[in-house]
C-alpha cells in the first residue's frame, strides 16, 4: 500500500549514508510499490551537480546496494524521474530559493539531516526562515545525537525552537530492524513468556551485538566515540530498554516510548569494575585500532562489556550482561533470556538443566528455546537440553522472512507519521544522563582498554566479569 505522496529533502545527499542506506532503500520501497509515483527525493549537499548527474549518482548507489533482484526492467528509470538536486549551503543562503521553489504544496514534506550534529541547528533554523516548513512536515535527524547530555541538551532546544517533537524524528536504525521489533511481538503477543519475565523466574540476561568489521575508514569520527558513545547509548540501550519494559497499554509511539524512558531512569549507576573496555590488535595483514585510528596512543574502546542493574519492582537483583565490539570473531546479535534453576529437581543432579530463551538479531533472524527432555533410549531416566529452533527464513520461507532494511522501514514510517520506532528527546537525554559519569570516570582515572585479538571473542577480563558470578557467556559463532 503506497505512503502518502511526499517530497523528502536529503540533506548530506551525496554522503555515505546516503549512497549506502537511504537511497538504495527508497528505490526498493519504490519497486515494492510503496514509495508512490509521484513522491519526490530531493538530495541536497554544499557540491556542485546537476540533478542529472545527482541521478546518475542514485543510479550508481541503488547498483552498489540496491539489493538482488529487486525491481522490474525499466522500474529504475522511473524511480530516478523522481530525483532532483539543489546545491545547498547550511550555514549560508546559497541553494535556498531554488529549494522553496522545488517545494510542492499538498504533499507531505520531509528533511532528512543526514549530516553532522552540528549542522542541525542551521538547516532547522534556516527551513522555518524560508517558510518551508508547515506544522505538518517532519524532520530525520541522524545518531549521533550529541556526545553527552549537555551537547545532546543543545540539539534538542535548538530544534525545539523550530519544531515540535512530534515532527522531530530521532533515527535509531536498530529499531527499524525486524526481529528487533520481534521482540516486542514475542513479550507482549504470547502468554507464554510474560508471567516468567522477571527476577523471580530470570537469572540473568545477555545482550550482544559482536561485529566482525574494525572501524575501517570512520577512525576520525569513532575515535572520538568509542563503543560506549557509538553503540551502548544508543544502539544496545533500546534492545535493553524492549526487553526490560513494562507492557505499554497499546502500541502507541508515547506509550512505548514513556516505558522505555522508565527503564533508563531505573538503571543503576555502573560500579568501574562491573566494566571491561578493549581494544583490538593488529591481524594478518589488518591493521590494530590504534593504527586503524591513526593514534599510537589512543585509550577509545572498539569493544565493551558491562554489568547493569536496574533497581525496579521487576528487575531487582536480576543482571543484564552487555557486550558489543569491532573485529570479533562473528557478526552475531543476539539477546539471551537465561531462567533460574529449578527450585527442586525431582530427577536429582540429572535434571539441573535451565531454559534459555535466545533471540537472534542477526544473521540467521529466529528464535530458540532451549527446553529438558528425556534422552531418548532405554537407558533411565537421563535428561538433556534440547533447542525448540525457530528460524525466520525457514519458518515463513525465503518470501516470507521480510528483507526490509531498517532504514527503508523508518523512513515509510516518518512519510506515514508514525514515531513508535524513533526516539523522543527525553528518552535520548536520559540515556546519556546514564552514560556520563562512566565516560568521564575513564577520563578522570586515565583508563587504559585491555587489548585483544582480532578475531577472537574479546578481551579475556570480560570472562572474568561473569565468572566472578559463576556465569559464562554464550559463544559467539
Ligand atoms: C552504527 C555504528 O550505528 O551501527 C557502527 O555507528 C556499527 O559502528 C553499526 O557498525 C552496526 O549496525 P548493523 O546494522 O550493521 O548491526
Amino acid at each position: 500500500i503506497p505512503v502518502d505522496p511526499f517530497d523528502l529533502v536529503i540533506f548530506g545527499g551525496t554522503g555515505d549514508l546516503a549512497r549506502r542506506k537511504i537511497l538504495p532503500g527508497l528505490f526498493r520501497r519504490f519497486c515494492a510499490g510503496q514509495m508512490p509515483k509521484d513522491a519526490r527525493v530531493i538530495g541536497a549537499a554544499r557540491g556542485d551537480m546537476s540533478s542529472a548527474e545527482y541521478r546518475e549518482f542514485v543510479a550508481e548507489a541503488v547498483a552498489e546496494f540496491g539489493g538482488e533482484g529487486a525491481c522490474e526492467d525499466g522500474t529504475l528509470d522511473g524511480f530516478l524521474e523522481r530525483m532532483e538536486f539543489v546545491t545547498i549551503d547550511a550555514r549560508g543562503d546559497t541553494g535556498w530559493t531554488d529549494l522553496v521553489t522545488l517545494m510542492r504544496d499538498d504533499v507531505v514534506r520531509a528533511f532528512y539531516f543526514s549530516v553532522g550534529p552540528s549542522l542541525f541547528g542551521d538547516l532547522a533554523e534556516r527551513l522555518t526562515k524560508h517558510g518551508l516548513t508547515d506544522a505538518d512536515s517532519r524532520i530525520v535527524v541522524e545518531k549521533p545525537f550529541g556526545r553527552d547530555l549537555d551537547t545532546a541538551q543543545a540539539l534538542n532546544r535548538d530544534l525545539a525552537k523550530h519544531f515540535d517533537e512530534r515532527q522531530i524524528y530521532r533515527i535509531d536504525h536498530y529499531l527499524g530492524k525486524e526481529t528487533v521489533q520481534n521482540l516486542m511481538a514475542v513479550r507482549f503477543g504470547n502468554m507464554l513468556f510474560e508471567p516468567l519475565w522477571n527476577s523471580q523466574y530470570v537469572d540473568h540476561i545477555q545482550i550482544t551485538v559482536a561485529e566482525t568489521v574494525g572501524v575501517g575508514g570512520r577512525g576520525e569520527y569513532y575515535d572520538k566515540s568509542g563503543a560506549m558513545r557509538d553503540m551502548v547509548q544508543n544502539h544496545l540501550m533500546q534492545l535493553l530498554c524492549l526487553i526490560a519494559m513494562e507492557p505499554p497499554s497499546k502500541f502507541d509511539p508515547d506509550a512505548v516510548r514513556d516505558e522505555k524512558l522508565k527503564v533508563i531512569r531505573a538503571l543503576d549507576a555502573v560500579v568501574p569494575h562491573h566494566i571491561v573496555r578493549g581494544q583490538y590488535e593488529a591481524e594478518g595483514g589488518d591493521p590494530s585500532y590504534r593504527e586503524a585510528v591513526g593514534d599510537a596512543r589512543s585509550r577509545t574502546e572498539s569493544y565493551i562489556a558491562m554489568k547493569v542493574g536496574i533497581s525496579n519492582w521487576r528487575w531487582a537483583g536480576t543482571p543484564f550482561y552487555l557486550r558489543t565490539g569491532k573485529r570479533l570473531k562473528a557478526r552475531s546479535s543476539e539477546i539471551v533470556v537465561v531462567f533460574k534453576e529449578l527450585n527442586h529437581s525431582i530427577f536429582g543432579e540429572a535434571g539441573e538443566h535451565r531454559n534459555e530463551l535466545s533471540i537472534r538479531l542477526q544473521p540467521n533472524e529466529g528464535i530458540t528455546l532451549g527446553v529438558t527432555i528425556k534422552e531418548p533410549g532405554p537407558g533411565g531416566m537421563r535428561l538433556m537440553n534440547v533447542p525448540l529452533d525457530m528460524s525466520f527464513a525457514e519458518a515463513l520461507g525465503p518470501d516470507g522472512a521480510d528483507q526490509t532494511d531498517a532504514y527503508e522501514r523508518l523512513i515509510m514510517d516518518v512519510i506515514r507519521g508514525n514515531q513508535t520506532l524513533f526516539m523522543r528527546g527525553d528518552e535520548v537525554e536520559a540515556a546519556w544522563a546514564w552514560t556520563d559519569p562512566i565516560i568521564h570516570g575513564w577520563e578522570a582515572r586515565g583508563d587504559v582498554p585491555k587489548t585483544y585479538d582480532a578475531g577472537s571473542e574479546g578481551p579475556v577480563d570480560a570472562v572474568q566479569l561473569l565468572a566472578r558470578d559463576t556465569r559464562v557467556w554464550r559463544k559467539v559463532t
